[in-house]
């Protein structure tokens, strides 16, 4: 029998934060599954416990989370960066898929912040069907991404009047920036932004731990704030075991809203 496999966006931390149709699904599923990183990153048992502490509150009767193993991605020694991200997902695929095997019923799984935006969910589920190893229909429904939630805290609109928004990592921004005057960044374990040639030129609305009960919020001149957020940045990990930040960053004086 074809069983259902929704993909769950479940906003960026804040059970107050979750829809309605988020709630609906995970009260549809027997039971959820859950990315566990707490192997390598022994901190992110947090994550975790935030997205039990959004089940619980939000589904009625027993609920059951199965966490799967997230498989070691390949970080060293590998030029190719793409193609050892493929090889991490494709052995996701086959963990996912081993626990849809292993528990029958419809499963959810519970996304991170809204499943568009940096995550492999959806490849990952896509590949699942195309393997035809498990009978799965799968749905998404979407969830308040960390990117909404930055921009409603410092009351910014993303775009300029008609103009672009381009939301790319840590990794890119140096390119992007040379590029771009107007740009989301996200994954930047590094604060990246410190290394831009030009940190006069840019404004900084920065968000970390959006959404949880410590939330850090700062903005002004890239220039005079980046080391602050970065003091920031380091004392709220070192407090929790992780942080996750993101930012806007703005070319000139427009204006931000
Ligand atoms: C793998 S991406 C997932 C993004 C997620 N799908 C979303 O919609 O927000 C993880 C990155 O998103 C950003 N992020 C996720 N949750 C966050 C939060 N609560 N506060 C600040 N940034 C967050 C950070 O840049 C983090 O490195």
């Amino acid at each position: 029998m074809t069983r259902r496999l929704t993909l769950v966006g479940l906003g960026p931390g804040d059970p107050e934060l979750v829809t309605a149709q988020a709630v609906r699904a995970l009260n549809e599923a027997d039971y959820f599954l859950v990315a566990d990183k707490t192997g390598q990153h022994p901190g992110t048992a947090d994550l975790i416990a935030m997205r039990e502490a959004i089940c619980a509150r939000h589904v009625t009767g027993p609920w059951r989370l199965v966490p799967v193993p997230d498989p070691e991605r390949d970080r060293a020694g590998r030029a190719e960066y793409t193609s050892a991200v493929r090889d991490w997902h494709e052995a996701r695929v086959r963990a996912f898929e081993q626990v849809l095997l292993d528990n029958p019923g419809d499963a959810a799984v519970l996304v991170w912040g809204d499943p568009s935006l940096y995550d492999s969910a959806i490849r990952v589920a896509d590949r699942i069907v195309e393997r035809a190893r498990v009978d799965v229909v799968v749905d998404v429904v979407p969830g308040l991404s960390s990117v909404q939630l930055l921009a409603a805290r410092h009351r910014l609109v993303l775009n300029a009047i008609g103009g672009p928004i381009t939301i790319t990592t840590g990794r890119r921004l140096l390119d992007d920036a040379a590029a771009h005057d107007n740009l989301v960044v996200v994954l930047d374990g590094t604060l990246t932004c410190r290394r831009l040639p030009d940190p006069s030129a840019w404004r900084i609305w920065w968000g970390a731990n959006l959404g949880s009960p410590d939330e850090h919020l700062m903005a002004g001149n890239l220039d005079e704030i980046a080391d602050q957020i970065w003091s920031r940045r380091t004392a709220a990990r070192q407090s929790r075991g992780w942080v996750m930040d993101t930012y806007l960053l703005r070319r000139g004086q427009q204006p931000h809203r």
